[in-house]
């Protein structure tokens, strides 16, 4: 056998031990998606809505309701989330940077069920229209993906997170939002716990710089006091990373979730297997009987950053109540 031909047969057979392990986790065991209740959630595009804003009651019309009340943005806005994304994908409120022909809101299918071992979820939603970001090279921001999908897991350890859902990691002073630094890299999401203190109304907003001392940080992780975080990004053959938000926005490849990803036609699917309890630091153990707040994010036609859309808080109950029911398995 020639040196080349030996290389290309280990090439192969390396490859395909490892694709062969890769589909053996993702796939688990094969879930019927067909038997399973479908939720509809209506992702839509927040501008530069920040944790900030919505508590600011010039800002905001929910604000007093939502600090005061106790109400949860899902209360007001769930029936309305298509009509608030044309609003700010159309630049008549906060949003400065209007990408044209974007839409204002993305309908997404859930579907979800458990075992012993993992949760498994099915996305569903069409692609997007195509449309070229402004200031992007060939109006594309993120060239590699086509699309990323994301989920925000709260089990109840971060305060309001179960009201706010996302909006709990989402700052004035993030990339690209109103009170964003002047400073080389950029701030992520993050957890107002995880801060010192965090500027609601007086500029500028946010409190990127107050960061809390290490070891408490660190002990807040160990104690599970953060936002369980995975995503799926289209590229490169798809992309399964897992993570968290707390000092910010941690994301690591393979650890936890496995994603797999299709574009059929104009619609896509994703689909994802998540150990219940990956035993990995910055993932909540999911149990059967409890409920989760749960939030969406969708970058579609390469969008990156803020420019996504995303879903109202919403529960996923593994064999128990929300809008998203997983069913055992
Ligand atoms: C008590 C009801 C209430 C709650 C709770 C509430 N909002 Fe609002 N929200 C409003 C009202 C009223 C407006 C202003 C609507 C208008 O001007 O037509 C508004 C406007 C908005 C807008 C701007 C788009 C628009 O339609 O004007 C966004 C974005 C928004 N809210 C997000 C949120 C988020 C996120 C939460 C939860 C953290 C939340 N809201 C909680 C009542 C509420």
């Amino acid at each position: 056998m020639s040196k080349r031909s030996l290389f290309t047969t280990l090439g192969a057979a390396s490859c395909a031990l490892m694709l062969g392990m890769g589909s053996a986790w993702a796939a688990g065991k094969a879930v019927d998606w067909s038997k399973l209740p479908e939720a509809k959630a209506v992702l839509f595009y927040p501008g530069q809505a920040s944790f900030e804003w919505i508590q600011t009651g010039t800002d905001h019309g929910g604000a007093r309701s939502f600090t005061k009340k106790g109400d949860k943005c899902s209360d007001c806005h769930a029936e309305e989330a298509a009509d608030m994304g044309k609003k700010m994908v159309t630049g008549q409120k906060i949003e400065p940077t209007v990408i044209p022909g974007k839409r204002g809101s993305i309908p997404l299918k859930i579907k979800a069920a458990f075992d012993a071992e993992n949760l498994y979820m099915r996305f569903e939603f069409p692609a997007g229209p195509h449309n070229a970001a402004p200031n992007a090279p060939g109006g594309k921001m993120d060239p590699d993906n086509e699309i990323k999908l994301a989920m925000m897991i709260d089990d109840g350890s971060v305060p309001n997170a179960d009201r706010a859902g996302c909006w709990s990691s989402c700052h004035a002073d993030a990339r690209d939002m109103p009170s964003a630094p002047k400073k080389d890299g950029f701030v992520t999401k993050y957890i107002p716990e995880s801060r010192t203190s965090v500027s609601i109304k007086d500029e500028p907003r946010g409190g990127w710089d107050k960061l809390k001392p290490q070891a408490e940080l660190d002990a807040m992780l160990k104690e599970g006091k953060f936002l369980d975080l995975a995503r799926y990004k289209s590229g490169k053959g798809g992309v399964s990373e897992d993570g968290y938000v707390l000092a910010e926005r941690v994301l690591k490849q393979d650890a936890g979730a496995k994603f797999e990803g299709k574009r059929e036609g104009d619609t896509w699917v994703v689909t994802m297997t998540r150990k219940l309890n990956s035993g990995q630091p910055g993932d909540h153990v999911l149990q059967a009987g409890k409920t989760y707040t749960v939030g969406f994010a969708i970058h579609d036609d390469h969008a990156w950053g803020r420019f996504h859309h995303v879903s109202l808080d919403m529960r996923l109950g593994l064999g128990a109540d929300g809008e998203i029911k997983a069913v055992k398995q």
